[in-house]
């Protein structure tokens, strides 16, 4: 496992961002996982930032989110598939058809076409992943198996708090999910795990220097033989 710690927010973006270039540089069509929230955003940028400059072909790069909320109406600005399309899939160029979110309807058949999806692609090269402040990753919130698969899942309400941000209220928050599980993400080749900011601080500390246990999920990382922790500053001020 490495740890890097950035003071700036645009050299933490493009040192992330790297993995996912050099991945596509080796294989045009590497495959890549894809997070939500605010934390792999200077990532997306600088990836956006490094097509434009060195005219890097993404038009074949395949895609597979981590999660989406269950039973939200698909074109809803805040589903996952919204702000993938607008966050990554538009920024980038990418070809939309072969950028996937798990279904919003979050049922059993749907959750095991998608593991099937990523094995049919061969399996993600790099997984981008941000940290929940209760050490969720992607909607693997503490007490989630640690061999999960991609399934539905029920919100935990620090979960529900934190992205009230991007409802109108907190009640409008989803309360389920469909999310690729902790055995999941593990088959990936390489973990670009950022976190930013004091709020994930003790997420971080836990995840990086506690025990492996399912009551912090972003803890699986120490196991995985090839895991970069992307910090900033105020992220990394516990360790
Ligand atoms: C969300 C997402 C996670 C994300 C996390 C952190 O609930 N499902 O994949 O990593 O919360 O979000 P943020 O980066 O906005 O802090």
């Amino acid at each position: 496992m490495t740890v890097r710690v950035f003071d700036d927010l645009s050299d933490l973006g493009r040192f992330a961002a790297s993995h996912v270039v050099e991945a596509i540089l080796a294989r045009p069509d590497a495959v890549i996982g894809l997070a939500t929230g605010s934390t792999p955003l200077p990532l997306y940028h600088a990836w956006a930032e490094a097509v434009a400059l060195r005219g890097i072909d993404v038009s074949r790069v395949r895609g597979f989110a981590l999660d989406e909320y269950a039973d939200i109406d698909a074109g809803h600005p805040e589903s996952y598939h919204s702000v993938v399309d607008r966050e990554v899939v538009q920024l980038l160029g990418l070809t939309p058809s072969l950028v996937a979110v798990p279904s919003v309807l979050a049922t059993a058949a749907e959750a095991s076409a998608y593991e099937a999806a990523i094995a049919a692609a061969g399996g993600v090269d790099v997984q981008i992943l941000g940290i929940g402040r209760n050490g969720h990753f992607a909607f693997n919130e503490p007490g989630s198996a640690l061999d999960s698969r991609t399934r539905r899942v029920s919100l935990a309400p620090e979960t529900i708090a934190d992205n009230a941000r991007f409802f109108p209220s907190e009640a409008d928050v989803p309360t389920e999910a469909i999310t690729q599980g902790l055995g999941t993400i593990m088959e990936a080749r390489k973990l670009v795990i950022v976190a930013i900011g004091e709020s994930k601080a003790q997420a971080v500390a836990a995840a990086i220097e506690g025990p492996v246990t399912t009551e912090m999920p972003a803890s699986i990382a120490q196991l995985h033989p090839n895991a970069v922790f992307v910090l900033d500053t105020a992220a990394a001020s516990l360790l």
